[in-house]
């Protein structure tokens, strides 16, 4: 019955773009709908903040890393809020309980670790250990951040990941610990199957000071990713309190594909390690790039969120997320490819649906609306592609019903029926209208909450109430898609 839901912790080396704001808003339709089915629900987010990318961001800006981390996750805390995430956590790494009950983590870890030596290469810009084999591959330099891998030779602690192999293999190709889209669960199979080896969780002091503790060696910190990855315990306060009991394993981990390995493979391994049972399902979303180009900061195309929200709203922000980034697959973002959504979709058919739903009640009946039965539409594709994280169907089912409405009222012409003074008829019609419209509003809960808000505000008490200006006014101003430092909100 509880259900826990989590996103993973972004770094704080910048401020948020699209991609975060991608996945709080998808992580937040998923606890919306749980608490809808009356489940108790915590939903985590929150931000990653140690290891030598953060601590090398502040270098650069000349600030003390902790006040620098401050300000960022102050950001990332900011977008959750201007998105209406409904999050009821938001740990930060930095966080004493957090850095505390991780030092516990690695304490109840230790007859999986040893001490060894680690002689190879690492990406500070994916804090990540690469293999020889991939180094050769991308010849010395990282594709992601364009900087020549960092040769380490040092003392580490190893975690004997290789060891739970054949049973995070077990849990996946069962289905126990299921991953979402398929395609990221063969891509990961794939890797468990290539052979996993142990991993270096740990760095020298020496060589970086901006992380937790190594319990009982003080020339050690914590390799960021091993500490990060234990928020989702740490966050219900494992291994003793209440919440942890109540609501561990996680129903459903919401990340990017990028994060995969991390997620679907060194994580279930820590959990195994720690006898825990693994989370249900693992989400895995894709990557949204603006006007088909990767978003980076050399571009200039790297989007903040509240432009969006500035010029269009967050729920046309959050339905143009959901609906045109592919639930299973990469998305693109475009000003140009927003705006025919809002008017087309959100102006023409949601808004004008509802704008004459209410003018007609308020000048054929005065406002008043009469009962009508709740019509009959099944809603098990809609309830089944929330389940499967399929946000875009979900959506596509809602529009199905949007558009069946304003097809209805186009055919019974209420305005026609007022004209021949059937009243009774027209009552019907109107009251029929209404009853869509509710249906509509409840499935739009989780997904546009505040639109699901005003239309149950306008017709949910038998009298039509009017709320300030419409529902999506249409908007005649296109931005220009070629240039998104012009776009409205700057
Ligand atoms: N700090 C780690 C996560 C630790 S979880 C224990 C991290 N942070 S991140 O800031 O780089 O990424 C946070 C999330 O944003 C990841 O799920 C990542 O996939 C997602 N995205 C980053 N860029 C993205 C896009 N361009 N599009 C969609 N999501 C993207 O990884």
């Amino acid at each position: 019955m509880n259900y826990f839901v989590t996103t993973s912790i972004p770094y704080v080396n910048g401020p948020p773009h699209i991609g975060h704001a991608l996945e709080f808003i998808m992580a937040d339709v998923l606890a919306r709908a749980a608490r809808a089915e009356k489940k108790p629900v915590i939903f985590s987010t929150g931000t990653d903040e140690h290891g030598g990318k953060i601590a090398d961001k502040a270098a650069e800006v000349g600030k003390d890393v902790k006040i620098f981390a401050d300000e960022m996750s102050q950001q990332f805390r900011g977008l959750a809020k201007a998105l209406n995430i409904s999050n009821d956590r938001f740990i930060r790494t930095t966080d004493a309980g957090h850095e505390q009950r991780a030092q516990i983590i690695w304490k109840n870890l230790a007859k999986d670790i040893y001490k060894g030596t680690y002689v190879g290469l690492y990406c500070t810009g994916c804090e990540a250990f690469v293999t020889e084999a991939v180094a050769k591959e991308n010849k010395g330099t990282c594709p992601h951040h364009q900087k020549p891998y960092e040769k380490l030779e040092e003392e580490n602690y190893f975690f004997k990941l290789s060891v739970y192999a054949p049973e995070i293999l077990k849990a996946i190709e069962s289905g126990s610990f299921e991953i979402l889209p398929q395609s990221r669960k063969h891509e990961i199979l794939h890797v468990i199957k290539s052979g996993l080896e142990d991993i270096s969780i740990s760095r020298p002091k020496e060589k970086l000071t901006w992380g937790i503790a190594v319990p009982g060696d003080e020339n050690q910190v914590m390799y960021v990713w091993f500490e990060a990855l234990m928020n989702y315990l740490t966050v219900l306060g494992y291994p003793e309190h209440d919440d942890y009991l109540k609501f561990w394993p996680a129903n459903v981990q919401v990340v990017g594909k990028d994060i995969l390995r991390f997620h679907a493979a060194i994580w279930p391994g820590m959990l195994l390690g720690l006898g825990l049972p693994l989370p249900k399902k693992l989400y895995v979303h894709g990557f949204i790039t603006v006007n088909n180009q990767k978003m980076s900061k050399s571009l200039g195309n790297v989007i903040p969120p509240q432009d969006i929200i500035n010029a269009y709203g967050v729920d046309a922000m959050r339905y143009y997320f959901l609906r045109h980034i592919p639930a299973y697959d990469d998305g693109d973002f475009s000003w140009a490819k927003l705006h025919a959504a809002y008017n087309n979709e959100l102006a023409n058919e949601l808004g004008n649906c509802v704008q004459r739903t209410a003018a007609m009640i308020v000048s054929y009946q005065k406002g008043i609306i009469g009962d009508s039965p709740p019509p009959e539409h099944d809603i098990a594709a809609y309830s089944e592609a929330l389940e499967h994280c399929r946000f875009d169907r979900a959506l596509d089912e809602v529009w199905d019903q949007v558009r069946g409405l304003n097809q209805y009222i186009d055919e019974q012409k209420p305005w026609e029926i007022n004209k021949q003074g059937d009243s009774e008829h027209l009552r019907e019609v109107l009251a029929y209208q209404v009853s869509c419209l509710l249906q509509i509003a409840e499935l739009l809960a989780p997904l546009l909450p505040e639109t699901a808000t005003k239309i149950q505000y306008i017709f949910g008490e038998g009298v039509v109430r009017p709320i300030e200006g419409t529902l999506f006014p249409r908007k005649e101003h296109t931005p220009d898609a070629a240039n998104v430092s012009e776009a409205p909100g700057k």
